[in-house]
Formats: C-alpha cells, structure tokens, sequence
C-alpha cells in the first residue's frame, strides 16, 4: 500500500477531515437524502463523505448504512468505532467486577467475544480497554476500570487488548494519561501529580498496555499539572511518540480538543487545533478544530505539512491492517451475527465472569442457602433486568436474566418477590414498603436486592454520598426488625460504604452490575453451585470521608498502628473515623475456608541478578471445592523515594479440592523490587524489604529479605 502517494493525492481539506471524526448518526441521518447544508454535528454535508472515522453507531443496519452512502468515499473507506467497553449484545460484567476475578485468561475472553460480536456488526475499533487507576469511588468511572492497583490494571488491560486483536478489532487504551484521579472525585476534575507519582503508578498501567500492540491511545479531558492533556507535550510527544515509540493512532476523547478553550488554555477553536495537531493527536474527536481549522494552519506555517502527512498516514495504516482497502465491510456479517451474538458459548462466559466477579463480603453460616429454603425477593433489583451497567452497548434488557428468573430456574420453585422502591438514589415513595414487609413475614430467609440503580454510576456521574440510598436504608432497619434471616445482594457500580448496613444482615454478597447472565450467577452463588471466589480490586471505604483510600498507600511519620477509636492524638487519624477500609483490596469471602501457612524464602539475602523463591502452603480447611487468589506484596523498607507500605506483585488463584493443599510460588527477582528511584532511574535499591502473601491486602504472612550489591 503506497501511503505517501496517497497522501500526495490528498488536499490539505481532505486530511483535516480524514482527521476527524464525527457521531455515525449523521452519516445515517443523512444516507438517503440530499446532501448539502450542515449535518448535526456542524460538518458541511457536502463534506461528510471524506470524513476519516464516525464513533457509535447500532449494528449491522447502520454499518451498512454508513458504507453504502453514497457520498461516503469508497476508495479509503471510514473506520467504524465505537464504545465495546464490557460487551457487545452479549454484556458482561463491569470491568471493575472483570479484574476483581483475578483471571487474566477470562479477562481476555470476555474481550474476544465483544470484539467477534462487534466485528460481525461492522465495528473496526473498539474505545477500550479503560486502564485508569482509580482510588476514589466517588468517581463515577472506577467501574470501568480493573481498580486501584496498577500492576493489575496493566495486565488486565494487556488480556484485553490480547482478546480484541484475537476477537478481529483493533483497540483503544484510555484515558491518557490519569483521568482517574479527578480531584474529589467528580468527573472531568483537575488532576495534579508528581512526577514520581506518575510513573510509579499513574502511567504503569497504559505503558503495560502498550506492550500488546494496541492500534490507538485516547487522551484524556483532564488537566494534569496545569496542562489540559490534550496539549501535553511532555506526556504526548516526549513520552508516548518519543520514549515508547508509539507510532499508533492517537485519538482525543469527545470534544476533548475544543475543552481546552473552557480550561483557559487555548483562546479559540483554531489555537485548540493548532496545539493538538502540534502535540500529533491523530484524529479529534468530534470537536471539527481539525475540519475547520487544520489548512488555515498549515498554510500559515503553524502547523507543519509534514507532521500532518504523519497523522494522516497512521490513520491510513490502521485501515490497512484491518483490510478496509481491500473490503471495507469484510467484517459484517448476518450470519456470524446470528452465530456469535448471544450465543451459549458467550452466555456462558459471561456467567463465569459474573459468577468470579462478584464478592462474597460477608456470611455468618447462612449461605449458601439450601435448595428448599423458604426464601422471598425484596427491593428493587429483585425483578430488575437493569443489570447491565454502564456500557450496556448493543445489549437489551430483555436478554437479560433476573435474580428472580435465576432463582427460580435453579431451585424450580417459583418465589415471592416485591419490588418495595426504586434504587434511585433520591428515591422518595415509600407505597412499596408495606407489601415488601407482608410478603417478608411469610418466608424464612429474606433475600434483599439493592444498590446503586445502573445509571447512577459512569460518566459524569459522580457522587459525594456513597452509602446505600436513604430509603434503601429504611426498608432494610424495617426488614431487620421482622427478625428474619437476610441475605443482601448488592449492585453497584463502585464501592458503597456499607458500615450502617453490614450489622443488620447475615451475608452480603456484592455484585456490581454483573450483565445480561447476572441472575443466573447469584442464583448460582447464593446456592452453592459455583463457591464465590471474587475478590475486591478498590477498598470500599467505612463512609465518604476516608475517599480517596486505597491500600498501596505511604506511612505518615506519625502512623496510627492500632487501628481503633482510642485517644491517639498527634497520630495520623480522624477523630471520628478508623483509617482503614471496611473491606481491603483483595479481599472476598468462600464457603469453604482457605489456610495459607509455612512462608518461606528460598534464602532471605540476594545479590543484584540473583533471584529468591518466596513459598507457601495454600490448604483448603473446609468441607467443599474452592478456588482462592494468593497474593504476593512488597514493602521496599526504606528507599531514595519513600516506598508505600504494600504493593501487589504478583497473583495466582488456586482451586482446591476439600481437604486438599498445594504449595504456591513467587520468584522475586531485582525487577519486583524496583522503581522510579530519587534520581529518577528504575532500579532496585539494595537494603531491606518485607516480603507479604495474603488472600487479601490486610492479612498478610510477613518475612524479610535483604537486597546486596554483587560480591567483588
Ligand atoms: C468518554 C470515552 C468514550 C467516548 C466515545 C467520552 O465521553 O469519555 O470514554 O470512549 O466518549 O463515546
């Protein structure tokens, strides 16, 4: 493919607008009808046809829609992207349910079945994986995001990109760089980071990213350290084109260009495209500086010609490799649609992720639950098939499964169940609450499904209460006060702050919104079909106040060590709050009971270039099958930098029969133990550490192991 000749051929028009992208919807609008004036997003119509990329748009009809118009150009056919965020029409769980599986091989599956779904509807891209670190739940995003750990959002967002290539489409890695953390939480905030803290963990996960060769990164709305991240040279051009090398599409979020006006940046839309298209952001999208703008500038030398022949030939390229050129809807396809879409094969992954995903927060001996128990359904997402959560993409809600439809499917009896409230978070009408609590009275065991209702997290969607809506609260004191058993299954999100509600429950299994198989997989949990094995991957706070929390964080020079309301005074600590989460990172119950003894080191001093072996018994103590996440952190003990007090550096999930044991290994080598030292260089420092396995971030066996020069 000659790119440069036709690039020659191309006007300096036709590149801006090969530059741009536009929603899809006014490509369809605008199929059959007369193409002049200005199409809804402002693109002249008469230019429509040259436009490089359209994001979002319903499957085959649309796709075909867009490829047959007749004023879109057929010899370099438009790219197709669009939002396969967790699924396709086959929706899985939120990613933040997906990392909390701690499988890296399901991971990926989920990935591949979006992106085969999504291919046969004529999707060529797809805006994921979403690899933001995030800490603070009052962000409404965190649910996109695999959570608070930067190590696994990196290996997370590597199986991702492994199952979109594998699944046909290419990918986007976003938001770039550190749009998760939005001051107080609220989206689109300021972001304001070191240096060192950017490296060490705000980067790590999209630079991990890029190692699997993903087609395109997404720059992000946020201004971190004064500079709108659309005109952040230092990150853009220095970092990502010159020390990574990334020679891939680099794409802006939507309007992101334009934003920069609104960040007192840039004075108007013209200085918005002249500082992207400097900074080589490939394709804006939907904000037209590039379609306005770009000539004007490249004829008044501001923006060189060279530079925008490069951006235009990445965009030629990504084309290329997906075989545009030679069809450009190879991929859509009726009957692949028929075969894949919603197929049993990606139902049943879907169930698989919901089932790992979901965390088993809590259980005095109730569950599982016995196959006769007399058990009702109260609150609002007992019937509910809004289970889809935030990137619901093509999925419908009529493919998806109740708690109420799994249950009953699984046990074969049918089961009373009364909605009481909506989940909203301002829910008002309490009409429902008598009936829930008749209805209550009748059975043994109350199962109550609640949460945060689907829409009530996401983009844009932040909030500064992160506890259980008020009257989701109410009907649980007035369940509790019939005596009854009750099991709490929770859909959410992000983490809730859950310290009022935890003491009027027997269990709390908690399951973010877990897709269309989502019924069918707490229906699973809560019965003792499949044993819960989820972990959490973002610490859920005791209230608000305590946000941002996250475990991989520093000491204080006046550390609080016994976590308790005692007077500790000019100690770090709140007066009126313990500092530690109600839940940590990696943390998640079973129905049988893990013991993980005997930590070794295979010896506890090593050389620089040697490596150690760091050992332990997992052994399963009780009476069923159960599969649990093994944890290896690290503490370098002192350090040119200080280094936090645990950081994840490696994971193995187990399954073990009853009874039975296995021995579980770490290598630790210089590269565990190194970082982003004071002069900047990634090494490891030689001197102590602690050496921590887990089954969850806070209960940890310890030992110590010292790093040394090598001998002369
Ligand atoms: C979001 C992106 C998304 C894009 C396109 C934006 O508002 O921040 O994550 O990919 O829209 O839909």
């Amino acid at each position: 493919m000659d790119y440069k000749k036709i690039i020659a051929n191309m006007t300096l028009e036709e590149k801006a607008l090969e530059l741009s992208q536009v929603a899809a919807a006014d490509i369809i609008q605008d199929a059959d009808a007369v193409v002049t004036g200005i199409s809804h997003s402002g693109v002249p119509r008469e230019q429509l046809g040259e436009i490089g990329s359209v994001l979002n748009f319903s499957g085959i009809e649309a796709a075909k829609k867009i490829r047959s118009a007749p004023f879109v150009k057929k010899d370099n056919p438009l790219l197709l992207m669009q939002d396969v965020v967790h699924g396709y029409k086959t929706v899985y769980p939120l990613n933040i349910a997906i990392g909390g599986t701690f499988d890296l091989e399901l991971a990926e599956a989920c990935a591949e079945m979006s992106a085969i779904e999504a291919k046969a509807n004529g999707v060529n891209v797809t805006f994921a994986p979403m690899v933001d670190l995030v800490r603070d739940a009052r962000w409404g995003r965190v649910n996109e995001s695999t959570g608070e750990d930067p190590y696994l959002n990196g290996l997370m967002g590597r199986a991702s990109v492994r199952g979109y290539h594998k699944g046909g489409i290419a990918c986007c890695v976003k938001h770039f760089a550190a749009y998760g953390a939005a001051e107080s939480g609220r989206d689109y905030n300021t972001t304001d980071i070191s240096d060192h803290a950017l490296k060490e963990y705000y980067l790590k996960s999209y630079l991990e990213c890029l190692k699997e060769n993903p087609e395109m990164v997404m720059t992000s709305f946020n201004l971190l350290n004064g500079i709108p991240m659309n005109g952040h040279t230092e990150l853009l051009v220095d970092l990502l084109r010159g020390q990574e090398k990334f020679d891939g599409v680099v794409i802006s979020d939507y309007g992101g260009i334009s934003e920069m006006i609104a960040h007192g940046y840039a004075e108007d839309l013209k200085e918005c495209a002249r500082i992207a298209a400097n900074n080589e952001i490939d394709i804006d999208m939907c904000s037209l500086a590039y379609a306005k703008y770009l000539p004007e500038l490249v004829r008044e030398g501001k923006v060189s010609e060279e530079k925008v022949n490069r951006m235009v030939e990445r965009v030629l390229r990504l084309k290329d490799k997906l075989g545009l050129y030679e069809n450009a809807s190879a991929g859509i396809s009726e009957e692949r649609d028929k075969t894949y879409c919603l197929s049993r094969e990606a139902r049943e992954i879907a169930r698989r992720a919901a089932e790992d995903g979901s965390v088993l927060l809590e259980n005095n001996g109730i569950l599982p639950l016995k196959k006769d128990a007399n058990v009702c359904l109260i609150g609002p997402y007992a019937e509910s098939r809004e289970l889809m959560g935030e990137w619901a993409c093509l999925g419908k809600t009529e493919n998806v499964v109740s708690v109420k439809k799994g249950i009953e499917k699984l046990t074969g009896k049918s089961v009373p169940s009364v909605a009481a409230c909506s989940a909203q978070w301002n829910a008002a009408d309490e009409s429902g609450l008598a009936e829930a609590l008749r209805v209550a009275e009748k059975s043994e065991i109350i199962i109550v499904c609640m949460g945060e209702y689907c829409k009530e997290s996401g983009e844009s969607h932040s909030r500064s209460n992160i506890e259980l809506a008020a009257l989701q609260v109410k009907l649980l004191h007035k369940l509790k006060e019939t005596g009854k058993k009750i099991v709490l299954v929770l859909f959410a999100g992000r983490p809730l702050a859950l310290t009022e509600v935890v003491p009027l429950v027997d269990a709390v299994l908690f399951c973010w919104h877990p897709g269309i198989e989502g019924g069918n997989a707490v229906a699973n949990l809560l019965y003792g079909t499949v044993n819960p094995n989820g972990k959490i991957t973002m610490s859920f706070p005791r209230s608000v106040g305590q946000c941002p929390v996250y475990y991989n964080c520093f000491s204080t020079g006046r550390p609080k060590h016994n976590d308790t309301y005692e007077n500790a005074c000019f100690t770090s600590r709140y007066i009126d709050e313990l500092n530690a989460p109600l839940y940590p990172f990696g943390y998640g119950l079973s129905y049988t009971k893990f013991e993980l003894k005997d930590m070794r080191l295979s010896v506890s001093t090593m050389r620089r270039g040697e490596s150690v072996t760091v050992s332990a018994t997992l052994k399963n103590i009780g009476n069923r099958a159960g599969r649990e996440v093994v944890q290896l952190y690290i503490r370098d003990k002192f350090g040119s930098c200080a280094r936090p007090v645990k950081e994840l550096k490696g994971f193995c999930k187990i399954a073990l029969a009853a009874g039975e044991q296995t021995q579980v290994r770490f290598k630790i080598s210089e590269e565990t133990l190194a970082y982003f030292t004071a002069s900047g260089e990634y090494k490891a420092e030689t001197g102590d550490f602690e050496v921590m396995l887990g089954t969850n971030s806070r209960d940890v066996l310890k030992t110590d192991l010292r790093l040394l020069d090598r001998e002369l």
